[in-house]
């Protein structure tokens, strides 16, 4: 990553982008604050070593966007955000903490413009912490006053969504016999893995953790794939649940499933990608569709008031929603990607 931050800052469209560098521990905080157009910009804190402040300051700016799209089309009133904590390695005990209410005090200073919840490598136990330093922080501990972790609902809704996409591609939406690549066995993976099994799906998972994998091949006989082998392995249904940028030039010619459909944010690692995967004939669920159980679960729940069955019917809605989604790529003969994209246009009240 060469970029300067001033480059990339210069082709993003939102609105804020917070820049701490907490000296103590040698990490750098970001908050990208992408749009409040429809009410606080909500999104969860990213934890995780990057290979520069660079390539955090990128990730931040993606996802907070992606943020934007995921609450339009989800119907709910917020905006998009998001956080990255740049850290030198994953800190664990009174570091951990002291780094998060550091980082609580920063959020504080927005205000509640930006509003925190959890991603990659953070929970509730670390809402907890920044809790007590701000209270604009979703997905806290239950005993604590919050909603819990937001994984299981993410992995419910896209489940949902993966169902809702064999209907289109294969003509129903049973995923007994159906072969289903789960990449990355994180809180998500795993509840979505046991999902499928339950169905009687054929699950193969790949995760860089080999204890994670041996678990889920104990628990429901699933198969594992080298992590290395991921993309030319043969499934009906390929599921990201991991990191971003895993659908590419590089990696879109060599996949060998029907359906991409999966947990992960910013699949794509550019515009562009969306037409390669129509061009090669793949069904792709947009991410910021499939994927927005968690931010149904942490906003209905702690902003709305949602009570269970509000918020599981909204989940279920994530199917129906894709299924819209790909009659009018079809129609239009677009891709996925702008066909949803569109939605959230209308929702923002922007220009098609
Ligand atoms: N990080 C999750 C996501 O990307 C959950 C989340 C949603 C966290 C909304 C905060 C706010 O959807």
């Amino acid at each position: 990553m060469t970029s300067s931050i001033e480059s990339l800052v210069a082709d993003w469209d939102g609105e804020a982008l917070v820049s701490h560098h907490d000296g103590e521990t040698g990490s750098w905080m970001f908050i990208g604050v992408h749009s409040t157009r429809l009410g606080p910009a909500a999104g969860g804190t990213r934890m995780r070593v990057y290979p520069t402040p660079a390539d955090a300051v990128l990730d931040v700016l993606r996802l907070a966007e992606g943020m934007t799209l995921k609450c339009a089309v989800a119907g709910l009133p917020a905006g998009g955000g998001k956080a990255v904590l740049a850290v030198p390695e994953l800190p664990t005990g009174a570091v951990r903490r002291e780094l998060l209410l550091r980082y609580g005090r920063l959020i504080e200073t927005l205000h509640g413009s930006y509003r925190t919840g959890p991603d990659m490598n953070t929970g509730p136990a670390d809402m907890d912490v920044i809790g007590e330093a701000t209270p604009y922080a979703f997905g806290r501990s239950p005993g604590n006053g919050g909603s819990g972790s937001s994984a299981p609902d993410t992995a419910v809704g896209v489940w949902h969504g993966i169902r809702a996409s064999c209907a289109y591609a294969f003509g129903t939406p049973d995923l007994a016999g159906r072969t289903v690549l789960v990449q990355g066995a994180g809180g998500v993976g795993t509840v979505l893995v046991d999902l499928l099994a339950r169905d009687g799906a054929k699950v193969l998972v790949a995760d860089l953790a080999a204890d994670r994998v041996a678990e889920l091949e104990r628990r429901h006989g699933a198969l594992a794939v080298d992590p290395a082998e991921v993309v030319g392995t043969e499934c009906d249904v390929y599921a990201p649940c991991a990191t971003g940028a895993v659908l590419s030039a590089a990696t879109i010619p060599a996949l060998r499933c029907r359906v991409v459909a999966g947990a992960a944010n910013n699949q794509l690692a550019e515009p562009a990608d969306a037409e390669r995967l129509r061009a090669a004939g793949l069904l792709y669920a947009p991410d910021f569709v499939i994927n927005s159980g968690g931010a149904l679960h942490l906003i209905g729940t702690e902003m709305l008031g949602w009570d269970a069955a509000t918020l599981a019917g909204r989940v279920a809605g994530i199917g129906d929603t894709l299924t819209e989604v790909y009659r009018h790529a079809d129609e239009q003969g677009t891709t996925t990607e702008v066909a949803a994209e569109a939605i959230a246009r209308a929702r923002l009240g922007l220009a098609p």
